[in-house]
C-alpha cells in the first residue's frame, strides 16, 4: 500500500501532540481522520488549521468505535488520546485507569474486531521512574512513581502481548518533555489548565500569571533545579510519521525513547525565556515537589538508527522562540 492510499485514524488529534502529528502525516501525504472527545482538544484546530475530518467521540465508546471503523477503511492508529496530568492522576487514579487503560484496551479491542492491526503509542519517559543511569536507555527498568506512568506502562505491556498474540504490530514512543510549537507559528501548546514548564513561563511573560514556581533549589544537579530534556514537537511529530512508515514497511513491534538527550535545568529555561522575549519573568523558589527525579535525559539512538530520525529543533532558545512566537499569536488579543 501506498501512503497516499493510507488512512490514519489520529486519536487525540485535537490536542497539542496529535495535532502536530496531523500536520506531518498530511505532509508526508497521509490521509487523516481525527477522534476526539474535545474534553481538552480544540475544535477550531482541527477544523480550521488543519483542515481534517474531526470525529467527536470517546475511545471508551465500543459501540461507536465499531461504527467508526465499519464506516472508513483505517489502516492504522496513532493513539495519542488520553489523560496526562500527573498530580491528578494521584488523587483521582480511577479516571486514569478508565481512561489511559480501559479506553486503550476498547480501542484495541475495535481495531482487532476490524482487522486493524498496526498501532502508534504515545508512552512516556514517566514510565522509568527515578532513573539509576541518565541517559536513560530503552532497557532502563521500568517502575513508574505515579498512577499516570502506571497507566501507561500497562498499555506497553497489553501491547507487547497483543504482539505475541495477535501479531499485532506496535511502535511504543517514550516521550521526554514535549516542547515548542510548529515553526510557522499555526499550530502550538494550550492546555487548560497548564502544568509545562514552557508554556507557564511564557504566559508569565504575557503577563498572565504573576510568577513562575521555581519547585527544589537543592537538587544534586549543577544550580541546584531539576533538569529535563526538552524535545520540539514537531521533531515527536515527524519521528511518529517514521513509526508508521516502520509499520507499514513490515518493521517488528518495537519501544523508541524520543528526547534529545541534552538537559536544560529549569533554570536554564527561565533565563533562556527571559532572552527570547526580552521580558522579565517573576520566578519564585519553592520547596521540592514529592515525585520530581532530579534529571530526566533520554538515549534515543534507537530511534536514529532504526527509523532514521533526526531532530532537527534541539536548540532551547529555537524551541522557546517557536512557542513563544504561538503563545502571542494565541494568547495576546
Ligand atoms: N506533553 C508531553 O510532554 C507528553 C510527554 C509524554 C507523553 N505524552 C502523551 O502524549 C499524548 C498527547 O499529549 P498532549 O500533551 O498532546 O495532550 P493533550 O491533552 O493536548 O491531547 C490529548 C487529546 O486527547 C483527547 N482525549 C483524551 N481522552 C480521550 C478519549 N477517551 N477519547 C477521545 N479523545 C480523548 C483530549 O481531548 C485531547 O485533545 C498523551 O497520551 C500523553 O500522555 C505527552
Amino acid at each position: 500500500m501506498t501512503k497516499e492510499q493510507a488512512t490514519v485514524l489520529v486519536t487525540g488529534g485535537a490536542g497539542y501532540i496529535g495535532s502536530h502529528a496531523v500536520l506531518a502525516l498530511q505532509q508526508a501525504g497521509y490521509e487523516v481522520v481525527v477522534l476526539d472527545n474535545l474534553v481538552y482538544g480544540h475544535r477550531d484546530i482541527v477544523e480550521s488549521v488543519l483542515k481534517v475530518e474531526l470525529i467527536v467521540g470517546d475511545t471508551c465508546d465500543r459501540a461507536f468505535l465499531d461504527q467508526l471503523f465499519a464506516s472508513r477503511e483505517i489502516t492504522a492508529v496513532m493513539h495519542f488520546a488520553a489523560y496526562a496530568y500527573v498530580g491528578e492522576s494521584v488523587t483521582d487514579p480511577a479516571k486514569y485507569y478508565q481512561n489511559n487503560v480501559v479506553g486503550t484496551l476498547t480501542l484495541l479491542e475495535a481495531m482487532r474486531a476490524a482487522g486493524v492491526d498496526k498501532f502508534v503509542f504515545s508512552s512516556t519517559c514517566a514510565t522509568y521512574g527515578v532513573p539509576t543511569t541518565v541517559p536513560i536507555p530503552e532497557d532502563h527498568p521500568q517502575n513508574p512513581i505515579n498512577p499516570y506512568g502506571v497507566t501507561k506502562l500497562m498499555v506497553e505491556k497489553i501491547l507487547q502481548d497483543f504482539d505475541h498474540a495477535y501479531q499485532f504490530r506496535s511502535v511504543r514512543f517514550r516521550y521526554f518533555n514535549a516542547a515548542g510549537a510548529d515553526p510557522d507559528g499555526r499550530l502550538g501548546e494550550d492546555h487548560t489548565p497548564e502544568t509545562h514548564l514552557i508554556p507557564l513561563v511564557l504566559l508569565t511573560a504575557l503577563g498572565q500569571r504573576q510568577s513562575v514556581s521555581i519547585f527544589g533549589t537543592d537538587y544534586e544537579t549543577p544550580d541546584g533545579t531539576c533538569i529535563r530534556d526538552y524535545i520540539h514537537v514537531t521533531d515527536l511529530a515527524q519521528a511518529h510519521v517514521l513509526g508508521l512508515a516502520y509499520l507499514l514497511q513490515g518493521g517488528a513491534t518495537t519501544v523508541f525513547n524520543l528526547g534529545n538527550g541534552n538537559g536544560f535545568s529549569v533554570k536554564e529555561v527561565i533565563e533562556t525565556a527571559r532572552q527570547v522575549t526580552g521580558r522579565s519573568i517573576p520566578a519564585q523558589e519553592c520547596p521540592r515537589r514529592p515525585g520530581d527525579p532530579p534529571a530526566l535525559v533520554g538515549g534515543s539512538d534507537r530511534a536514529r538508527a532504526l527509523l532514521g530520525w533526526n531532530p532537527q529543533y534541539a536548540d532551547l532558545q529555537q524551541i522557546i522562540s517557536h512557542a513563544w512566537q504561538w503563545h502571542q499569536l494565541r494568547h495576546q488579543s
